[in-house]
């Protein structure tokens, strides 16, 4: 099947496909996962042209006994690469210490030692020679972060990996790392009621040259309409008062984007993400959505979003559902000061 995304430029000379794959749910997080349908979900996307796949060494089901990042995801992108390694753009993540579950999981590390270590046990799980986008998922708030992104371009310097990235740093952190070291994207949460990022990272990333890759594009699936109290109860999300308590007034958004979608033909996941093409277009920068999903035809529906346009009043519409969100972004299971404006 021949590709049918667009590429577009993030920073640093990174070229991807303008709509990426979020990989962490093919492993855990929201629920039930079945290998067989994960892989052909990936091999799905790589066809349709969403060639940019997202990972870290910490998504995935730990091993009996396993306490470090599981490394079980990577696994899984692995047997993608191993038929179709020149096809595909794959980032992958390192920094939270521990297994999902376990109390490291909410611990990072950003030493030199820890670096090289992390970034070796992810080329031998990716069965890769070099990655082509390497993130520093969490910071180690005690250690520079210059000397944590001095340690990556070693590793570039190497061949090891191709270009850097950094998840949920706040702004002076990203003119920190990028004096050191040319940033290529910036991952944090940002969709229609994750906004923050917009007030001082987004202009950041734009003042650097760094791209965005908006994370949880669809709300951890609840923008799309097909989040349910019993979906939500079945993963990481229970105890999250924005899909909990707030479930019923936080459907004044889904029915925003269901509104839009029946004037422009296209369903709520699919104007969620037009919205952030839109809003990155306003903002002057690249913005490369990673949506997640298990299933093989919401890659397509998904991709399809690229086709959608918004007019100006339907634009403005959708701007205002920040006005409607109840409930923080920040997840209860991890540290107050894990998302970048919880520390700006
Ligand atoms: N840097 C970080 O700290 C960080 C944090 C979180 C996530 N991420 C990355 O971002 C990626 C995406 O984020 P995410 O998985 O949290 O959330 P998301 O992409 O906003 O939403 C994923 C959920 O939406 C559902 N979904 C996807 N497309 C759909 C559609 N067209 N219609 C209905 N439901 C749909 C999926 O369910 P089904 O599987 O049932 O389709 C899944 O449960 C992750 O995979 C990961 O790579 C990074």
């Amino acid at each position: 099947m021949t590709p049918t995304v667009p590429t577009v430029a993030l920073g640093d000379g990174l070229h991807v496909s303008r709509i990426g794959f979020g990989g962490m749910a093919l492993s855990h997080a929201y629920g039930d996962t079945d290998p067989d349908e994960a892989l052909r979900t990936l091999h799905h996307a790589v066809d349709r042209g969403v060639t940019f796949i997202d990972t870290a060494d910490v998504y995935g089901k730990p091993r009996d006994g396993g306490t470090g990042p599981a490394g079980t995801n990577e696994e899984l992108i692995a047997k993608l690469l191993a038929d179709r390694r020149d096809e595909v753009r794959i980032a992958t993540k390192f920094g939270i210490t521990g297994a999902v579950g376990a109390p490291a999981a909410r611990a990072t590390r950003g030493d030199r030692d820890y670096v090289r270590a992390a970034c070796e046990a992810s080329l031998r799980r990716l069965g890769t020679d070099v990655i082509d986008l390497y993130y520093l998922h969490r910071r180690q708030l005690d250690i520079p972060i210059e000397e944590t992104v001095g340690a990556m371009a070693e590793l570039v310097a190497e061949g090891k990996v191709r270009h850097l990235g950094l998840s949920e740093v706040t702004a002076d952190e990203l003119r920190a790392a990028a004096a050191v070291h040319p940033i290529a994207a910036v991952q944090s949460e940002w969709s229609i009621w994750s906004r923050d990022v917009e007030a001082r990272v987004v202009p950041a990333a734009r003042e650097v040259g760094a791209g965005f890759v908006p994370y949880s594009p669809l709300g951890r699936g609840f923008l799309t309409g097909a989040m349910t109290p019993e979906r939500v109860s079945a993963g990481i999300l229970r105890a999250e008062p924005r899909f909990v308590e707030h479930f019923a007034a936080n459907q004044r958004i889904v029915e925003l984007l269901r509104q839009v979608g029946r004037e422009t033909g296209a369903s709520a996941a699919q104007v969620a993400l037009a919205w952030l093409w839109a809003q990155g277009a306003a903002l002057g920068l690249p913005v490369v959505p990673i949506p997640g999903t298990r299933r093989p035809a919401r890659v397509t529906e998904n991709a399809d979003a690229l086709r959608v346009v918004l007019d100006p009043a339907q634009k403005a519409r959708l701007d205002g559902a920040a006005d409607l969100v109840r409930g923080s972004r920040s997840l209860s299971f991890t540290p107050r000061d894990w998302v970048s404006a919880d520390r700006e």
